[in-house]
């Protein structure tokens, strides 16, 4: 469990993280979102043990870590938002060059290099020059350097930006893979919609304040005020509607063709009983189900719109 407490990073007067505080249960995939200058970047070096805080602390199970250097550089894997430039290096001897600052033995390298340019699907650019590798190449070739050392926690910052549409689904499967591997992994986006599949909590965060965490569901659910169920039925949608009505939560019930909906405001055994109600009555229920809202569309309500570039 990682748990970030009143963190706080000033640049000089400009105050870019304001008292943030979230937590990451080990094994869960944090999705990180907020639009561009939001301190996404910052937070993440500071956890990494790259900048400084100016106050608040980074507890790794139970116990502030930034300032152990060398705890931070074993347990994080930190994959940066920009690639250096690396002439005339090849792909295979830039993993090698990373596998040395950890001290990989020599004679384990090969097999490990093999192994993580699989898993990155780079397997076949063992011999090419970094520099001739497209974007999302390179992006992936940055994942399997942050995973050389096979840390505990990954950070990884924007992974999927400035990637085509191919690219990013390709970096999605790896983070799936990484997410199946039981990594604790906390990944940023100023895109929502991109990270809401993948994550299993996610965080926005503007101005350097976490406006909102949790589930996608449970954001989704703090959000919208009252929530929307669609009610599919083979017959008897009169039926359906009318025991609906029948409860205090349940408002503004639309009939359809073999389809009801109506808007929500009670308790998840509230909802049981209006199912349970609707089948006692005989009506044929098919389906019953939330209608999922558009996290885009949340996403600028929070923020007030603020998405600087997508
Ligand atoms: N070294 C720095 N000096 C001064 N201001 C900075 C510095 N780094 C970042 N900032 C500012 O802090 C804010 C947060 O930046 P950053 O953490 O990079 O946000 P994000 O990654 O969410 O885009 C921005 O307004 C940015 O301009
Ligand atoms: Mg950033």
């Amino acid at each position: 469990m990682i748990e970030v407490k009143h963190l706080v990073k000033c640049y000089g007067q400009f105050t870019a993280v304001d008292n943030l505080s979230f937590e990451i249960p080990t094994g869960c995939v944090f999705g990180f979102v907020g639009p561009n200058g939001a301190g996404k970047t910052t937070t993440m070096r500071i956890m990494a043990g790259l900048l400084r805080q100016t106050t608040g602390e980074v507890l790794y199970d139970g116990k502030e870590m930034t300032s152990d250097r060398k705890f931070l550089k074993e347990t994080v894997g930190y994959m940066p938002d920009f690639f250096g430039v690396y002439d005339n290096l090849k792909v295979k001897e830039y993993m090698d060059f990373f596998a040395g600052t950890y001290y990989i033995p020599v004679d384990d390298r090969k097999a490990l290099i093999d192994n993580l340019l699989q898993l990155v699907d780079l397997e076949e650019k063992k011999e090419a020059y970094v520099d001739s590798l497209s974007r999302g190449m390179k992006q992936r070739l940055c994942l399997a350097r942050s995973l050389i050392h096979d840390p505990e926690l990954l950070i990884l910052d924007e992974p999927a930006s400035g990637l085509d549409p191919r690219a990013r689904v390709e970096m999605k499967e790896i983070l799936k893979t990484l997410g199946d591997m039981g990594k604790t992994i906390l990944i940023s986006s100023h895109i929502l919609p991109e990270l809401s599949e993948m994550c299993t909590q996610i965080g926005i965060i503007d101005k350097g304040r976490m406006q909102i965490q949790g589930t996608v569901a449970e954001i989704m659910r703090q959000l919208t005020k009252k929530r929307v169920f669609h009610v599919k039925v083979l017959d008897e949608t009169d039926v359906a509607a009318a025991r609906a009505r029948e409860f205090a939560s349940v408002r503004d019930v639309v009939e359809g063709e073999r389809e009801i909906h109506f808007a929500f405001e009670g308790s998840e055994e509230e909802r049981a009983a209006i199912l349970a109600s609707m089948v006692r009555a005989g009506v044929p229920v098919i389906d019953f189900r939330e209608q999922e809202g558009n996290l885009e569309e949340i996403f600028m309500t929070i923020t007030g719109g603020g998405q600087a570039d997508a």
